[in-house]
């Protein structure tokens, strides 16, 4: 059990004795947002560790939520300043507020908890970096997959892996919208249904249009291939454009419609990219309904390992966020380790794609980058007027 933070600023290191704080004052926790898993990671706390909670920052603590707390605040950075607080749990979201709050509490040496995507994904490198120098850890197990525990494998039972591909169905959002489609609802209502269940983004365009999978891909592509690594350079579609004749022209070949976050080696190259992809409905990639997610890693000696489960929602998410609260607070090592050497660079993701024109449809004979769709369906438009071009998965591409 941990008797004082490890790193104090200097007017905190003055007010904290060690001999007189008491494992409850060095053990706080401090909750910053209530939203959806935020007030679920609220409700699993008081009911595992109620003594330990020190602080919950909302917006606006007038507002009645169903948490069993009476003394909201109205103001994150004192929580945050707290000295009985050292584990900060940053449910937010976004790069303003919470960027500047996560690094606070790294540089007064706290451990952060995060579920974080958006920031870890364009900021994560360096702030690892800098957690490493002030004596903070920083965990974020909930920026990928909800509850399926990918992080931490990754950077733990895999770490001495030679991964070779890495990635799956990322987002909940859009795998929850793209099954409604296939059992025949339609768009727009399924997105409101997944945005009333609390599985979307405040702005169910960082869904739709890719870059939540493309924040998580960076975030596992950096943890796989142990390098630095942030969602700039992923090339990323969404499924805005999708309609009811993409998923029923993939269900006449007997194939699913997914939205894939793929990383991969391709010699010495990397390969990377978000896109709605047709996969064959006996591959794990298709398998998973609703706000599921699958992640799968190619390893050189592991070969094929699949976790699949609850990608987005309050508890599910939540489940991630405490368990990184219970490592923190039982100081086992933070398990997401700043990675040395160059970014990760990568390169537009190749696969074979069904190009579908009228009068007829085709799979390209040789995989295509993502990043030349548009001059493919150039090609095949002297076939006639092409409606879709949508990459068709295969492991053997
Ligand atoms: N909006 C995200 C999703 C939430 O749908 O997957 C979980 O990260």
């Amino acid at each position: 059990m941990h008797t004082v933070p490890k790193v104090l600023c200097s007017s905190e290191a003055a007010s904290i004795s060690t001999a007189t704080v008491t494992a409850q004052r060095v053990n706080g926790i401090g909750l910053l947002g209530c939203g959806t898993v935020g007030s679920s990671v609220a409700r699993r706390l008081l009911e595992l560790h109620p003594e330990l909670v020190r602080g919950i920052a909302v917006r606006d603590p007038h507002k009645p939520r169903a948490v069993a707390w009476d003394d909201f605040d109205g103001d994150p950075f004192e929580v945050v300043d707290d000295p009985a607080v050292r584990v900060v749990v940053e449910c937010i979201g976004g790069v303003g507020l919470a960027r500047e709050l996560v690094l606070r509490a790294i540089a007064r040496g706290k451990d952060v908890v995060t579920a974080n995507k958006d920031l870890i994904a364009t900021e994560g490198p360096w702030l690892a970096a800098f957690a490493a120098r002030t004596g903070a850890t920083l965990r974020y197990e909930a920026a990928v997959g909800g509850a399926i525990p990918i992080v931490r494998a990754l950077a733990g039972s895999l770490g001495s892996e030679d991964v070779l591909e890495i990635g799956g169905v990322l987002n909940g959002t859009t795998n929850f919208v793209l099954d409604a489609m296939d059992a025949g609802a339609d768009y727009d209502e399924a997105l409101a249904q997944a945005q009333q269940l609390g599985f979307a983004e405040s702005d169910p365009r960082a869904d739709v249009d890719g870059h939540d999978a493309a924040h998580k891909l960076a975030i596992l592509a950096g943890l796989a291939f142990r390098q630095p690594s942030t969602s700039g350079g992923v090339l990323r579609h969404g499924i805005a454009a999708l309609g009811a004749a993409d998923v029923r022209a993939g269900a006449e070949r007997g194939w699913r419609l997914k939205l894939l976050a793929i990383a991969k080696r391709s010699g010495e190259a990397i390969e990377a990219g978000v896109t709605p992809a047709y996969v064959p409905l006996a591959h794990p990639f298709a398998q998973p309904r609703g706000a599921g997610n699958v992640v799968r890693v190619v390893g050189r000696g592991c070969g094929a390992l699949t976790f699949a489960g609850a990608g987005a929602g309050g508890d599910a998410t939540a489940s991630a966020v405490v368990a990184d609260i219970v490592a923190a607070l039982a100081g086992s090592e933070p398990h997401v380790a700043a990675h040395a050497g160059a970014d990760l660079v990568t390169q537009p993701l190749r696969a074979r794609v069904l190009v579908r024109f009228d009068g007829g449809s085709v799979v390209t004979p040789e995989p295509v980058p993502l990043d030349q769709l548009e001059a493919t369906a150039r090609v095949y438009g002297v076939h006639g007027a092409v409606r879709a071009v949508i990459p068709v998965w295969s492991d053997a591409a």
